[in-house]
């Protein structure tokens, strides 16, 4: 993109102030700023809204497979999921994109040793688990792991110093999420330097474009490849490709479906799967009203008490039709270091939005989706802070309940 076109692109979007300092820029510079510009996505800010799924609808209770139904089927499903395994059917989606704020490490959250006596990177904590399903299917299935601008390399460098965790390295895929601009409380986009508009990753909910765009499409096709296992750094005790919840989910005959825990109080911190209009949907936890996060059944259990863990599994198929486009922007308002009057500024307050999408909200726009519950101690160990809730000290004792050495 030349300096003309660019600046027609932003007179047509109100964003002229990304090229106020153009003319102090030395040629690199330039180049740098006019390919940045020429990346930015400006539709996000004008589909960008506050709050998410819950606006308007009719919120109903979803069921669930329980852990007890699971008791006395979960034989039948482990067997159908790891036929669809071994067939090729199935592969693993890692979302390691985010920023890992929360936890305030330097380097992508996955490279965080959760070990004690020896090294045990979050990383290798899931892929030990992905190469037991692989081994009890007799198929190693593909990964394929999204990064971030920020997290890219230092990801793939890890991966191959650890030569890729005794996995075949052919079956591992890595592409970079897509960027969204932050932009002022006034919807101006934000100048991180100079030269550079700042843009942040787009959002977990982008995952399924990003992965197409870096070209995937061919091969997912050419593999045969029906549902893509969708889940989250964050958590140590994840079951990738899990072949009872492969199984569940293709016997259900849903679209989708998603891995969940009772809650275990209304204030949990987790989204909460549930319909809304009749169809599935998951509610942000602080979207929730506090009539339905306290509401009880006779039997005294939470009414929406289906947590999600991030873990999902979404058919290829339904993922090729629905309108990504429709997947709502969440505005978070965010301390953005930033170029104001010609110098570089850290606010000591939010000073402007950053603009994600949830794969939360995919959900809804699958039409159908299996809740399969979970035993809360044995997948659910979440890596959100250094200590207290959601820790690495709370994850450090749930792994060694489950028999893991660290
Ligand atoms: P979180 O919502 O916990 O965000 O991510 P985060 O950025 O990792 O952490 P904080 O909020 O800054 O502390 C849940 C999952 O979604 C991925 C994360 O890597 C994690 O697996 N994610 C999040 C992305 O892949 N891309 C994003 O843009 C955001």
């Amino acid at each position: 993109m030349d300096y003309s076109a660019a600046a027609k692109l932003l007179e047509q979007h109100g964003q002229e102030q990304l090229l106020q300092y153009y003319d102090e820029l030395d040629e690199a510079h330039r180049k740098i700023l006019l390919s940045e510009i020429s990346q930015i996505d400006f539709s996000v800010i004008e589909r960008a809204k506050r709050g998410g799924a819950v606006n308007g609808g009719k919120i109903t209770p979803a069921d669930a497979v329980t852990v007890e139904d699971i008791s006395a089927n979960g034989a039948r499903y482990e067997q159908l999921g790891l036929q669809s395994i071994a067939r090729g059917e199935v592969a693993a989606v890692l979302l390691a994109g985010g920023q890992g704020t929360r936890l305030g490490y330097n380097g992508p959250k996955g490279t965080y040793n959760i070990g004690i006596e020896r090294k045990l990177s979050i990383f290798e904590c899931q892929m030990d688990t992905i190469k037991k399903v692989a081994g009890k299917a007799g198929y190693c299935f593909h990964l394929f792991v999204m990064t971030s601008r920020m997290t890219d390399l230092a990801t793939r460098s890890f991966f191959k110093e650890n030569a890729f965790f005794g996995y075949p390295q052919d079956k591992i895929h890595f592409f970079i999420q897509s960027v969204s601009p932050a932009c002022s409380h006034e919807g101006k986009i934000l100048l991180e330097e100079k030269y550079k508009p700042v843009l942040t990753p787009n959002g977990n909910g982008g995952w399924y474009t990003s992965l197409m765009s870096a070209g995937f499409g061919g091969l997912i096709r050419s593999e045969g490849i029906k549902w893509l296992n969708v889940y989250s750094v964050d958590n140590v005790l994840q079951k990738i490709c899990d072949p009872i919840f492969v199984g569940a989910t293709i016997e259900s005959g849903c679209a989708c479906s998603g891995k969940v825990v009772k809650k275990i109080s209304p204030d949990e911190k987790v989204g909460v799967l549930c319909k809304q209009d009749g169809e599935p949907c998951i509610v942000e936890y602080y979207e929730l009203s506090e009539e339905l996060r306290n509401a009880r059944n006779e039997d005294g259990e939470l009414t929406y008490r289906w947590g999600v863990i991030l873990n999902y599994l979404f058919s290829v198929d339904k993922l090729d039709k629905i309108d990504m486009k429709a997947m709502p922007y969440h505005l978070a308002d965010k301390k953005v270091p930033c170029i104001e009057d010609g110098v570089k500024v850290n606010p000591q307050s939010p000073n402007g939005y950053k603009y994600e999408t949830l794969v939360v909200d995919m959900i809804k726009l699958m039409g159908s989706c299996l809740a399969v519950e979970v035993v809360r101690e044995r997948e659910f160990a979440p890596v959100k802070n250094r200590t207290g809730v959601d820790s690495v000290d709370s994850a450090r004792e749930l792994l060694k309940l489950n028999g893991v050495q660290l």
